[in-house]
């Protein structure tokens, strides 16, 4: 009910507000609109970069190798993620896709908080809102690490987004500013804390603003007490408490009644704008505040991976064990054997593994781990059994796979049998495109003819040219390859798999021709990329040359020819171009009547990322990430950012349907940061890949500077529109959420009022949780019907598990589907609040006589505990110093557990930082410091501080 209050409310707000000056509700969520103002994508990223480079450094220290960048506002993505990899000797080519998408999505799900909790003040810490609004904070971050622990970054990454979001509005909306505070307010992400000073109900804060100036709108006695306040916000009524300060702006009703103006500083534009960057500043000193708390609680290595500062891939594999599959398995642990043994301690060391075995009925258990061992010893216990009766429960494992592995990954299904779970196809579809994973098919023993034989009645284990098409499907879908092969063959065709777990895989063109026809297909090929392999696949009939930019050709025939060393197997051809002469426009001549593909991949830095966007007119957001297809007909709206490059131009981006053929040419539009928003007008209906021209100015890459770059994921448009209405992003064990979702059908991009129609309807979701939802939904009038779907979360869910929840609507004659994808994390409410403790017992002194202080020890001796309804301690780190720590269990005389921690280190080192955490990731810090002495007299000093009672004071 509050939902479809919320709903119609929005759709009056979009029309009321499309007609008001565009002034927003907070920072501006991505991007500026007043030319210079800071925006929440800008400072999210700052933090992300400031404290990404900060964990380096201490790494680098403690590892002892060289970290020379200078920590500061003038950060980019590349300058990080080269610093932190300067660690091995590897001159591997760098990619900074993953950090990039990483911190793409947690400014998407910061964004969106502007368009989900729009009307949430605790969301946006309006309405003097502050406990409600710290609740937010601290229920999100424990969220967030109970995530990272169950090694779930991608849901981490989720909730982190919307947490900044809420933190970063506290210094646009409140008087915290205003009070003269130079740091952040530390009590926000604290949840022991108390919230101090906070002016009461009836205190009045404001004053009119004079002719528009709000400059000193804040009461003096307020601002002399320094007490804190927010200002009220509302868009329908002007009712507020007396004599309180509003948000201001033209959205805000509040702000026009007495007292008139607001507070907020959100843009130079505001109220209070003079104040926007100082409250900016802070804001990113806040959330690098909040990343701290969070590497505190995980540590270095799981916090890395929730920035996603890994230039590795995944290595995903989802394999069929059934009786006639041990040939298959064999390769399988063969060529993961040689990639892990190969790579093992370097940078292109996978940074994740993932097996997910599957047969009929079962799939999995899904194994995932950054422990190559744990890999090796899941994938040697696999062992083929079973079977005869086709078909197997392929695609749930491959589900779990495209929800597991972080987007963007390429996983390989070994099989050799059709799928039993087909229906599962346009969930699979849905995932893939949600994801942009890559999937690539290595089928054995596919028939050549279209019908299965039979033999004396029994069905030989094998697959029809048409069970193999619905494999091909998906591999086109997602811009892999479905490549048969014979059993005795496979060991040959499984270096595609080495070739996609090279560092910074880049694809630089690809084309899928289906039905097929004679073709020529030319690219470009840059000083950037490195080591080029071509892939064809087809009928053994086809043939083909290949033409470089010096005008020498090689044909099929030949198969170590002047340009590349061509390998057959089944049917793929591998063509590995000769590292000579590359650069410039490069020829493939095709010839085959029957569908084939070619795919055109190299290593480079240089590669973009990008993601549909829908703009938001009116006061909240102004663009937010769209999940499902564009509609057929409409605007679609791409956000492309460039990666691994500086000094790159984009010239062009297109759609590109290899069918037709058609292009569709989008217009750029530059938004800062190497991103473009790309505007594409009357999408039609195709298979479309995104193409992206452009060029290097690089001095070092002086032989050729054009370049294009191919994404692999398919954007298929829909005249279906599926929106979901939710504003869950979490859920407790063993509760049921409910997603309210409407289907429309539209032509030309809008809601098509006059159409009717019935459409089915899926839910699926990675976990097996019980769900419901309407299996079919008829739109009777208005082009639009409404459904419920609902999930339930088992009670013995962990804390940190994700759940994702596709909902997909198709239409009567099955021509067209789209769908929205959802995820949650399973959060258990967090009732232990308080940070461990420490008392220290002993410290001993260094000796400032020795001119050898690396001779001598000195030694610390604290007791850590987590009070009497504490979860307990989980860990103790050392934060600082160089020393060795250890900890043991004792029992207090209350009849408490104690962690008993002592610190011994040389005196060259004389300070400790440890932190130390509980079960649900609260982090106390204890420090301890030698204090020299000067003989004779026996100082024992320590100073240690507990961050919870040091603040307290701080905030008084
Ligand atoms: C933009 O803002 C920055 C502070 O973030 C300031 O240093 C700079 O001078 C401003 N530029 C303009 C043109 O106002
Ligand atoms: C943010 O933190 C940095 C580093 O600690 C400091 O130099 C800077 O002054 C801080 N900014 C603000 C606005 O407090
Ligand atoms: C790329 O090519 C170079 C030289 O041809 C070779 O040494 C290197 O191992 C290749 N890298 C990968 C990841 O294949
Ligand atoms: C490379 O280019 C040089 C000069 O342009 C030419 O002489 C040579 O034949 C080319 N080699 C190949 C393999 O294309």
């Amino acid at each position: 009910m509050l939902l479809k209050i919320t709903q119609t409310v929005r759709m009056v707000v979009l029309v009321v507000l499309l007609l008001l000056v565009d002034h927003t509700h907070s920072f501006q969520p991505l991007f500026s609109s007043k030319g210079n103002s800071t925006t929440h994508r800008d400072i999210t990223q700052r933090a992300v970069l400031i404290k990404t480079a900060q964990v380096c450094r201490d790494i680098a220290a403690e590892e002892g190798w060289g970290f020379s960048l200078t920590i500061d506002d003038s950060l980019t993505v590349e300058k990080v993620q080269r610093a932190c990899s300067s660690t091995g000797t590897s001159t591997s080519v760098l990619s900074t896709v993953r950090y990039q998408t990483s911190i793409a999505i947690m400014y998407f799900t910061n964004a969106l908080v502007d368009v989900v909790f729009a009307l949430s003040e605790e969301h946006h810490f309006d309405d003097e809102t502050f406990t409600g609004g710290r609740d937010v904070i601290t229920a999100g971050v424990f969220a967030v690490k109970s995530s990272v622990k169950q090694e779930n970054y991608g849901a981490g990454r989720l909730v982190l987004g919307q947490v900044c979001h809420t933190l970063q509005d506290f210094y646009s909306h409140s008087n915290w500013v205003e009070l003269g505070n130079k740091s952040p307010y530390a009590a926000l992400i604290k949840p022991d804390q108390t919230l101090e000073n906070l002016a009461g109900p009836s205190v009045p804060t404001c004053r009119n603003c004079t002719d528009g100036n709000c400059e000193n709108n804040l009461l003096p006695d307020l601002q002399q007490q320094g007490l804190l306040t927010s200002g009220y916000f509302n868009l329908f009524s002007s009712e507020k408490p007396a004599g309180k300060c509003s948000h201001g702006g033209s959205f805000d009703k509040t702000s026009r009644k007495d007292p008139i103006g607001g507070i907020s500083k959100d843009d130079t534009g505001s109220s209070h704008g003079s104040l926007h960057h100082q409250a900016a500043d802070l804001a990113v000193n806040a959330t690098v505040e909040l990343l701290e708390d969070i590497r505190l609680a995980v540590g270095n290595k799981k916090f890395l991976q929730l920035m996603g500062l890994s230039q590795s891939t995944v290595l995903c594999f989802v394999i069929d064990t059934t009786g006639s599959m041990s040939d298959d398995i064999a390769e399988a642990k063969r060529v993961s054997f040689e990639i892990i043994d190969s790579k093992r301690g370097t940078q292109q060391e996978p940074s994740a593994y993932i097996l997910v075995p599957f047969n009929d009925p079962g799939f999995g258990p899904l194994v995932m781990t950054t422990n190559a061992d744990i890999f090796k010893d899941s994938i040697n216990a696999l062992t083929a059994s079973g079977g005869g009766d086709i078909p197997e429960m392929c695609l749930s494992g491959l589900q779990l796979a495209l929800t597991a592995a972080p987007s963007t990954s390429e996983i390989f299904v070994f099989t050799d049998a059709p799928a039993k779970d087909a229906h599962l196809k346009s969930t699979i579809t849905a995932l893939i495109e949600s994801s942009k994973s890559v999937v690539t098919f290595m089928l054995t023993d596919v028939l050549a003819s279209r019908r299965r034989r039979s033999l004396q009645g029994v069905r030989p284990r094998a697959m029809s040219q048409a069970d193999a098409q619905l494999y091909r499907d998906l591999a086109r879908a997602s811009g892999g390859q479905a490549i048969e092969v014979t059993k005795d063959d496979l060991s040959k065709a499984t270096t595609v798999i080495e070739d996609s777990s090279a560092s910074a895989v880049v694809t630089v063109f690809q084309v899928v021709s289906n039905p097929g026809k004679p073709d020529n297909f030319s690219f470009t090929v840059d000083g950037s990329l490195k080591n080029m392999t071509a892939y064809i696949t087809g009928k053994s009939s086809l043939t083909f040359s290949i033409t470089s930019a010096t005008g020498v050709t090689q044909s099929s025939s030949e198969s170590s020819g002047p340009l590349a060393t061509l390998t057959t197997t089944g049917n793929l051809r591998r063509l590995s171009l000769n590292a000579e002469n590359q650069t410039g426009l490069w020829e493939i001549s095709v010839n085959s009547n029957d569908p084939y593909s070619v795919k055109v991949i190299g290593q480079s830095s240089v590669n973009f990322i990008y993601n549909l966007v829908e703009a938001h007119e009116g006061a909240h957001g102004d663009y937010s990430l769209k999940e499902g297809r564009p509609l057929t007909g409409g605007n679609a709206t791409i956000l492309v950012t460039v990666t691994g490059s500086d000094t790159v131009t984009v010239k062009e981006v297109t759609l590109f349907d290899s069918s037709g053929p058609t292009e569709v040419n989008g217009t750029l539009q530059s938004v800062g940061s190497g991103s473009f928003l790309v505007t594409f007008t009357d999408v039609p209906a195709g298979d479309f890949v995104l193409r992206l021209k452009g060029e290097d100015s690089a001095t070092s890459r002086s032989t050729h500077s054009s370049f294009q770059r191919q994404a692999s994921t398919q954007i298929k448009p829909s005249s279906i529109s599926v929106t979901t209405q939710t504003n869950n992003t979490s859920a407790e064990p063993g509760s049921t959420i409910s997603v309210n979702f409407t289907v429309a059908a539209t032509s030309n991009g809008v809601v098509n009022e006059t159409a009717t129609g019935t459409f089915t309807i899926q839910a699926n979701n990675d976990r097996s949780y019980t769900s419901t939802s309407p299996s079919t939904l008829t739109i009777a009038s208005g082009g639009k019907a409404e459904g419920t779907v609902t999930l339930t979360v088992p009670s013995s869910a962990a804390s940190g598990t994700d759940v994702t929840l596709t909902i997909e609507a198709q239409n009567a004659d099955a021509t067209d589907i789209n769908y929205a994808v959802l995820r949650f994390s399973v959060a258990a409410k967090v009732t232990d609040t308080t940070s461990p403790t420490c008392q220290v017992v002993s410290t001993t002194n260094c000796t400032s006589s020795s001119s050898a202080c690396s001779s001598l020890q000195w030694m610390f001796v604290a007791n850590i505990t987590d009070g009497v309804n504490g979860t307990g301690i989980e860990s103790v780190s050392i934060n600082q110093g160089n020393g060795t720590l250890n900890t043991s269990t004792a029992v207090g005389m209350d009849g408490m557990n104690i962690t008993v921690v002592s610190y011994s280190a040389s005196c060259c080192s004389q300070s400790v930082r440890l932190a130390a955490v509980d079960n649900v990731g609260n982090v106390g810090i204890c420090e301890g410091k030698a204090v020299t002495s000067t003989g004779g007299r026996t100082l024992t000093v320590s100073h240690w501080l507990w961050i919870s009672v040091a603040l307290s004071i701080i905030w008084r």
